[in-house]
This record gives structure tokens, sequence and C-alpha cells, in this order.
């Protein structure tokens, strides 16, 4: 499912559901970091370093810790970048060589409605405006939980890149349906902050697809290098 929101240099690989990937043995310095976490955690962390090695080996590289490093964010090996997504029912992991993407961010999410309360808090009023009509025309779909979950990929995509937050707030998202097609499309990010850098341009917006599958909503933002 992610694969296909991903330029094909992008080397993704799932886990749904309670299905249980071969080997998902932790290396000692991650069963530290989870140590203390519920189950659910535990698993899910695991579930998903297990999908990430398996994208590593496809890539030519051996397999290795994935250890969270500043504010979260993974540390991938030198000469890879990537990103990771678990919720329930769904573990992701994406990763790219260096040279071929600049940065990517993926997200999963249930595909239900937010908790009361979200939506009023992560969006801005053009983007609520925007959702409105987009749920007048195509009201099976959450746009709601689509739009949060964009925001989260703008965001795993942005950290890297810049090492900084980046506010609910500060970027306006609008998100498109393919013609003919309710359950995919893109998505556009304007950055209302000072971009990141990307060689000798600084980018002022990303850009992403997303899709709505398996009772999944999906998103994925690719940065390409200028
Ligand atoms: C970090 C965050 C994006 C994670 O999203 P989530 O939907 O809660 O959780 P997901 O399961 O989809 O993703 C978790 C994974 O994200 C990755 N992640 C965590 N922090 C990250 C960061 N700073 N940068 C990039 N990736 C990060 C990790 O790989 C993590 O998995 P792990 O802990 O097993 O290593 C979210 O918790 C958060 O802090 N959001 C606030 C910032 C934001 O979204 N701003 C919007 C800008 S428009």
């Amino acid at each position: 499912m992610i694969e296909e929101l991903l330029p094909a240099s992008v080397v993704a690989v799932e886990a749904y559901g309670d299905e249980e990937p071969a080997n998902t043995a932790l290396y000692p310095e991650e069963e530290a970091v989870v140590a203390r976490a519920v189950d659910k955690r535990r698993r899910e962390f695991a579930v998903v370093r297990s999908c990430a090695r398996r994208a590593m080996d496809k890539l030519g590289v051996p397999p290795q810790p994935i250890l969270p490093g500043e504010r979260g964010a993974p540390t991938w090996p030198a000469g890879l970048t990537g990103s990771m997504t678990h919720c329930a029912g769904y573990c992701a992991a994406a990763l790219v060589r260096a040279a071929d993407l600049a940065s990517l961010g993926i997200d999963a999410e249930p595909h239900q409605t937010l908790p009361d309360g979200v939506l009023s808090a992560v969006a801005l009023p053009a983007e609520a405006e925007r959702l409105r009509r987009l749920s007048g025309d195509h009201p099976g779909i959450h746009w709601d939980r689509l739009l949060f979950s964009a925001k989260e990929s703008v965001y795993k995509a942005w950290f890297p890149l810049t090492g900084k937050w980046l506010d609910f707030t500060e970027a306006d998202i609008e998100i498109f349906a393919d013609p003919g097609e309710q359950r995919g499309g893109g998505l556009r990010a304007r950055l209302l902050v000072p971009g990141p850098w990307v060689g000798d341009r600084r980018l002022d917006r990303f850009e992403g697809r997303w899709t709505v599958q398996r009772g999944l909503v999906a998103t994925a933002v690719s940065v390409p290098h200028t």
C-alpha cells in the first residue's frame, strides 16, 4: 500500500494485522529502549524494525539496530534515509538510498473520524474549509483523519532535514482526489515557515500521495533532491 505512494527508488515493507514477520528479535540496545514499554508498544516497535531490516536487506545494507535519535527520529545507517509508521493492525517502513531522495515521511492511521477536538487543534481555517468541501463531494472518506495523517508525514519528512519542530499550524495542506478515483490522490503542503535547504534551493512546499485501503488511511511525502 505505502510503496505505491512513493517513487520507484523507495523500498517499503509492510506487516498487516497480527501477521508476525519472520524475525522480530531486537538488538540489546533496542530492547533497552522498550524495556519498560507496554506490550502494544513493544510489539509495534519490534515489528516495524523487522520491516525496516527487510527493506535494508533489499537495498543491500546489512541488518543493524534502528535506535530513536533526536526527538524520536529513527537513526538510519549511513547512505540511507527513511521513515516508519505503526498503528493498530499495520506497520510499515520505507527506506531509500540517500542519493535518490533528500527525505521521506510515511504515516498510517485507522480510517476513522478523529476523536472530538483534534481537528480544531490541528487544522488551519482554510484546511477545515477545504475538508468541508471534500466531505460534500466524497462522503466515503474520513478527510479529517487523512489531513492528520498528511501532517504527520510532512513532519517525518521535515524533521531529518531541519532537526526542528514543525507545528500543525505551520503547514497548509491541500488534498486532491484522483479523477474518477475517490480512494486515492495527491497532497501538497505549503510551508508557512522558512523551509529546509535541499541542495541550492530553499523548499517552500512538500508533495505527497494518499490512499484509503483495507480500513486504513496512508500518506507519504517524498522530498526529491533539487
Ligand atoms: C512523531 C510523530 C509524527 C509520530 O507519528 P504517530 O502517528 O504518533 O506515530 P507513527 O506510528 O505513525 O510513527 C511513529 C514513528 O515515527 C518516527 N518518528 C518519531 N519521531 C520522529 C521525528 N522527529 N522525525 C521523523 N520520524 C519520527 C519513529 O520511527 C516512530 O517509530 P518508533 O518510535 O518505533 O521508532 C507524532 O507523534 C508527532 O510528534 N507529531 C507532532 C508533530 C507534527 O506532526 N507536526 C505537524 C506538522 S504539519
